[in-house]
């Protein structure tokens, strides 16, 4: 007979104050898992507090809380848990939410059993590539340097990476060989802060909305894509980042360690990608003044795809969602950057941005809130 090993098997907690969903999601999820089990959000909070989890289905209501609620707590203290929402309750706009929120997926009660367990083996297989990435960017500093070693650290992750599952498709913007580290770079991000992989996606499209105003080539487009999406690729090497504690200037540029546009190029050199790519990383903070860092670039010295980066990250620095963290309206946020034109901005690129996003402003953070890369 094949046993199953209780020590290698993830654990699961099962918050549900309804008996009959509660064990019904124990019988289907104990081969796979080491269930455990509350009824209210409290108990479920000493569970957390006291022994390690990896997943957990929350119900949507409980005696005691909003699900919602318990899953802001539960992504705040325990960002490294997965959650997947069943509700006998949902509807588009709470799944939204939840998502929104961070949880990695959704389910209907009365829920399908083959839905539950792809999702949740799913849930569990970005788990272990997110936990391997931050294990790796934890444990070696020296990825962060441009040496022979850093090269050889980042040949051995990304093979180790390539050999979890995976699970998301790739994406048609980029070429075969940059389109294999779509997935391992993004992961990245998401294993160092969630909101920093949203900051990087919504940033990616601004700025392929404005490219499509400047007649940018095809391969130039693809650029802006990819420096945009990891434009703050660099952050992963500070310990202990959270996307919620950048404190942003009135302009929208965050006040954060200044290396961090050097070491994600570095980064970008050691990975191979474009040089187009590296530049947007490196000079997203220069300023149209020459004020900026790294290089006090000024003008048209500063990359044209670096300036565009500078103003998409700033516009979704001001109008970002996050705990913690005050936006304002994307009307705002527009009146905001339109007076740094000139000093922070190029006044050209920036009436481009003012134009486009006027078009659509009801709808922006909305649109921009799929993903662009
Ligand atoms: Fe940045």
């Amino acid at each position: 007979m094949t046993t199953v090993s209780t020590v290698t098997q993830p654990t699961v907690l099962i918050i549900d104050d309804e008996p009959g969903p509660r064990d019904a999601l124990k019988v289907i999820l104990r081969p796979f898992f080491t269930i455990r089990s509350a009824e209210n959000a409290k108990s479920a909070l000493d569970v957390l507090n006291n022994e390690p989890i990896d997943l957990i289905t929350l119900d949507q209501r409980l005696p005691d809380r909003q699900g919602l609620d318990l899953l802001t707590d539960i992504k705040h203290d325990h960002p490294d848990v997965e959650v997947v929402i069943v509700t006998g309750y949902g509807s588009l706009r709470s799944a939204m939410e939840g998502i929104r929120q961070g949880a990695a997926g959704y389910l209907l009660k009365p829920f399908n059993v083959t839905e539950l367990i792809t999702l949740t083996q799913q849930t569990m297989d970005k788990k272990r590539r997110l936990d391997f990435l931050r294990r790796q960017l934890r444990s070696s500093p020296e990825i962060w340097e441009l040496s022979e070693l850093s090269s050889q650290v980042w040949d051995s992750i990304k093979s180790e990476y390539c050999s979890l599952p995976q699970s998301a498709g790739p994406n048609a913007v980029f070429q075969e060989e940059e389109l294999s580290l779509i997935p391992l770079l993004s992961d990245i991000l998401e294993a160092t802060d969630r909101h920093l992989l949203n900051h990087s996606s919504r940033v990616s499209f601004y700025a392929t909305l404005m490219a499509a105003r400047l007649n940018l080539t095809l391969n130039e487009q693809k650029f802006l894509a990819m420096g945009a999406f990891l434009h703050d690729i660099g952050k992963t090497s500070l310990p202990a980042y959270r996307f919620s504690e950048d404190q942003i200037q009135p302009s929208g540029e965050p006040i954060v360690c200044k290396e961090h546009c050097e070491r994600g190029a570095r980064l970008a050199s050691t990975m191979g990608l474009p040089k187009d790519v590296q530049d947007i990383i490196t000079y997203h903070h220069e300023r149209w003044d020459g004020y900026g860092y790294p290089s006090t670039l000024s003008g048209t010295d500063i990359p044209i795809l670096a300036r565009i980066v500078g103003i998409a990250q700033a516009f979704d620095h001001l109008t970002a969602d996050a705990p913690g963290r005050t936006c304002i309206s994307a009307e705002a946020a527009l009146q905001r950057i339109s007076l740094s034109s000139g000093s922070h901005f190029d006044p050209q690129l920036l009436d481009v941005f003012l134009e486009v996003a006027k078009q659509s402003i009801a709808s922006l953070p909305t649109m921009a809130a799929s993903p662009a890369a």
